[in-house]
């Protein structure tokens, strides 16, 4: 991807360059928060793989803890100082990966669409997934804003990687 790549330079480039600032609070926290999220993806994913009809509650509770832990997160990056070049770029591997746990999430529960709908749990679902949307939303923008001006758009297109995923999962519940 060239997107990677130029990021990839970014980062050699700056890793030459700077030196590491001694204080990264800031960072520690965004990071704890992304890993946080993570975690409830993955447990969401994995309810999803093991659903196979009848009661949605488990996909529900496990979305609405896939909300909660992305909105601590923009909670987090809220209370972040400016974050520095350096900080900036331990920031993309972290989303990537949550980017692909994500993906599969979205993936997984389009997979499973038919049975969620047969339990009549198609509009909750769809809910869900807009309220997921809506948090990562939220949590991309406050986390670009912490971001150096030159890395913004890059934050930006990192961070739309798991809206679009979202937003695959939306237009599959929306019909
Ligand atoms: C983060 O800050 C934005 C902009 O000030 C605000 O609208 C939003 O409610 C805040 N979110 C959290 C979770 O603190
Ligand atoms: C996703 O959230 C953003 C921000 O709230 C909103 O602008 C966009 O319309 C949402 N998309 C859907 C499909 O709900």
């Amino acid at each position: 991807m060239k997107f990677s790549s130029t990021l990839l330079s970014l980062a050699l480039a700056l890793s030459a360059t700077a030196t590491p600032t001694p204080v990264r609070r800031d960072l520690a926290s965004i990071q704890s928060a992304i890993a946080n999220i993570a975690t409830a993806v993955n447990t969401l994913d994995a309810a999803e793989k093991a659903y196979t009809g009848g009661d949605t509650t488990t996909l529900q509770t496990d979305s609405d803890a896939v909300v909660s832990a992305t909105d601590a997160g923009t909670a987090a990056a809220n209370a972040s100082g400016a974050l520095s070049d350096l900080d900036a770029i331990e920031l993309v591997s972290p989303i990537q990966s949550l980017t692909t746990d994500v993906q599969n999430a979205i993936n997984d529960i389009i997979a499973i669409k038919s049975a969620v709908v047969a339990a009549g749990s198609q509009a909750q679902t769809l809910s869900d997934l807009i309220q997921q949307n809506t948090s990562a939303t939220a949590l991309a923008v406050a986390i670009t804003a912490k971001v150096p001006t030159v890395l913004q758009s890059t934050a930006a297109s990192l961070a739309a990687g798991i809206t679009n995923a979202i937003q695959e999962g939306i237009t599959a519940y929306s019909s």
